[in-house]
């Protein structure tokens, strides 16, 4: 890469620091997400002071900032200016499309041709020229007859559930869903049920348990495509056909697969073989796969398209997709159709099955099938957050995630890969995964032996304090 350093400018942080588990633990997360009483702005403090301590020691796993384009290598810096240069694993762009040429160029002939603004709601005069093109071509890509345009994937999964789903609904749901998906359920309905994981079984029972109790309400359920934080899927052929049975309809969020996942990138519905789309709303996004922001709800039903331009708020009360990411879409949806589409999907899940075996090989444990994310399991979250922080500092970037992102003590590393990234790429991130992962677990230990010894201490102090009051106690 050019114009930037090739060595972390600032290497830094844990080797200077200890970790003090008593600060680490002393509060979380959790704690502080349902603050009361009357101060509004006071009673957040406790939280801010609890995030300050993560910052201080340099383990906040957030908020760092790419200072060059997010390729497989980036140049990148922390939220405390500490810079870092080294293979990118963080940046989601999994077919590595955000700095594709044509793109490029499309951005700027739409640019020129329309500025850079819809300059109103779909409904409201916002619609242009690529706009309605990239419907086209969407329905084309998807297969899927009917199809409406949003800001993102967010507000599409949000808005789809809310537009749709009405108070005397119920909505089943799987218990990883993504939080747009859950927002847009409670706002829609109180009657809001988690199903186990991709358990097919708990969900029949669960639909079942619903259609008998009440036989004329509507039955939503909804699942994603591919999980982000597991990479995993329901049986979706089996699903359809259980939602099927009891005249229930479902949703799949296929923010994650719509374009690396299945022969031609339809998403994972289509790697399944799913064709009975009847009573099945699609939905996905343009963040992963299509690199610019954009949200789309498809159905093969032109009343269900219809009815939600004027009843889903996030479609109508907000400023149409631009020209500029339109177009982009555009650009990079044919690249989706060519070859080249083909090969950039195949070398992912290349790069997937090569890194995988290695790291099993070492015993890491990864969770999940192929696909361009790799989840490789960590468990406890400190050991996580070294990790992500040491491996920063080795020159590579990667995600760590933890709660309430994933379950507690179920932290993990999600890498994402890029077609880009080379095998030698995979082996460095492999290589620096182990070193650093050991000296995670020793820096873990140390500060664990430190805490235990600090806890015996203040325990023999209390008992001293004990037998002292006793004894003045008894002399009283
Ligand atoms: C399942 C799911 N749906 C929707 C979204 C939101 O997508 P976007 O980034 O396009 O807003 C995400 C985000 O990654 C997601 O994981």
């Amino acid at each position: 890469m050019k114009n930037f350093p090739t060595t972390a400018t600032h290497p830094t942080g844990l080797r200077s620091r200890k970790v003090d588990l008593e600060q680490l633990t002393s509060s979380d997360y959790n704690k502080h997400h349902h603050p009361r009483g009357k101060d509004m702005f006071g009673r957040i403090k406790p939280f801010c002071e609890w995030l300050k301590t993560l910052k201080d020691t340099n383990l906040f796993l957030y908020s760092r900032r790419t200072l060059s384009p997010p390729g497989p290598e980036c140049y990148g810096m922390d939220e405390f200016g500490e810079s870092f240069y080294g293979l990118n694993f963080a940046s989601a762009d999994y077919l590595g499309l955000s700095q594709s040429e044509s793109s490029k160029q499309a951005a700027i002939e739409a640019a020129q041709e329309y500025g850079v603004n819809s300059c109103g709601s779909p409904l409201a005069f916002g619609g242009h020229k690529y706009y309605y093109q990239l419907v086209e071509e969407l329905k084309e890509f998807w297969g899927v007859d009917n199809i409406m345009l949003l800001s993102a994937g967010w507000l599409a999964g949000f808005g789809a559930i809310k537009g749709l789903v009405k108070a005397n609904d119920h909505v089943v749901m799987d218990a990883l869903d993504h939080n747009c998906l859950l927002e847009g359920a409670k706002a829609a309905t109180k009657n809001i049920y988690k199903v186990k994981h991709l358990c097919n079984e708990s969900m029949e029972a669960k639909i079942k348990e619903l259609r008998e109790k009440y036989p004329d309400e509507g039955i939503f359920v909804v699942t994603e495509g591919l999980f982000s934080m597991d990479a995993d899927t329901a049986n979706l052929v089996e699903l359809q056909k259980i939602t099927k049975k009891y005249d229930a309809f479902l949703m799949i969020d296929s923010a994650h697969d719509f374009g690396c996942m299945g022969p031609t990138g339809k998403g994972t519905w289509e790697a399944q073989g799913l064709t009975d789309l009847s009573n099945v709303l699609l939905m996905a996004g343009g963040s992963k796969c299509l690199s610019t922001n954009l949200g789309f709800i498809g159905c093969q039903n032109p009343d269900v398209i219809e009815y939600l331009k004027v009843h889903c708020t996030a479609y109508m009360f907000t400023n149409a997709v631009n020209p500029i990411q339109c177009n982009t879409a555009l650009a990079q949806l044919r690249i989706l159709k060519s070859e080249y589409g083909n090969q950039i999907r195949n070398k992912c899940i290349e790069n997937y099955n090569y890194t995988k075996k290695k790291l099993n090989d070492l015993g890491y444990k990864i969770i999940g099938n192929p696909c361009p994310i790799m989840i490789v399991y960590i468990g406890n979250e400190i050991i996580c957050r070294l990790v992500s922080r040491l491996m920063m500092d080795n020159g590579v970037h990667v995600n760590g995630i933890e709660y309430p992102v994933v379950a507690e003590n179920e932290a993990r590393l999600r890498l994402n890969l890029q077609p880009q990234h080379s095998f030698e790429n995979m082996d460095i991130f492999v290589d620096t995964f182990d070193k650093v992962y050991k000296q995670s677990v020793k820096i873990f230990e140390e500060a664990l032996e430190d805490f235990q010894k600090k806890m015996e201490l203040k325990q023999i102090e209390e008992e001293k304090k004990e037998q002292l009051q006793h004894k003045t106690d008894s002399k009283l």
